[in-house]
């Protein structure tokens, strides 16, 4: 059976002054061993890639970042304790794909693995059917583009919900592909991790 968590609504009223955001935003490596609040993660996976316009018959959806050719390629796996999770935007929940702990596969950097919460940022090449993306030198410079906007907005949901984050580039995707289970067209681009910070 599919383990499933519904997340809980997120708060799109919440208030934050954007400048103020953009101002002290700052990559952060020490946080609480705690997990996240149920609403820090609803809020912040919406915040990441969530849908902000359902599709029609006619045109696709729309997410809060943007995609190259909206080909929303990018896909956000969550690690914490109780495992690996896909978020499935179009029903805000995050679906079990397994349920050991890879905690420590998110970054090469030791202090990375006792994170809370780690984002995986995989794009599925096999989203990217537009002539623009001609080969996967393309493929690959769109997929880094389209999942530095979610990290960014991850960035600056984290700023104001007073969250710890940092991005990753230094990742084996090697060994997380293969210990994912990932197909051959499913590229990590980056991770990101998240906790909350230590007063
Ligand atoms: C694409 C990218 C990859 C990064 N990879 C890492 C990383 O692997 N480890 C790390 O500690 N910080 C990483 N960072 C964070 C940068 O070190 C950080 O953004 C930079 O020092 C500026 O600090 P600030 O984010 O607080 O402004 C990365 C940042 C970017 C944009």
């Amino acid at each position: 059976m599919v383990y499933i968590i519904k997340l809980l609504k997120p708060q799109k009223e919440l208030d934050f002054p954007l400048m103020k955001a953009l101002e002290i935003r700052r990559s952060k490596r020490k946080w609480k061993e705690e997990p996240l609040s149920e609403q820090d993660l609803s809020n912040l996976l919406w915040a990441a890639c969530g849908i902000t316009k359902e599709e029609t018959k006619r045109s696709k959806s729309k997410r809060t970042s943007p995609s190259a050719c909206n080909s929303q390629a990018i896909k956000i796996y969550t690690t914490t304790k109780d495992g690996l999770f896909l978020y499935d935007e179009k029903n805000h929940q995050l679906v079990q794909i397994f349920s050991k702990d890879i905690r420590d596969k998110i970054g090469t950097q030791k202090m990375m693995h006792s994170a809370p919460l780690g984002l995986i940022y995989v794009s599925d090449y096999s989203k990217m059917k537009n002539f623009l993306f001609k080969n996967d030198e393309i493929k690959w410079f769109f997929s880094g583009t389209d999942a530095a906007f979610i990290s960014q907005n991850v960035y600056l949901y984290c700023t104001a919900a007073k969250l710890s984050t940092v991005i990753l580039g230094l990742v084996n995707r090697n060994e997380l592909h293969e210990v994912m289970n990932l197909k051959e067209q499913e590229k990590i681009v980056f991770t990101q991790v998240v906790g909350n910070p230590i007063d």
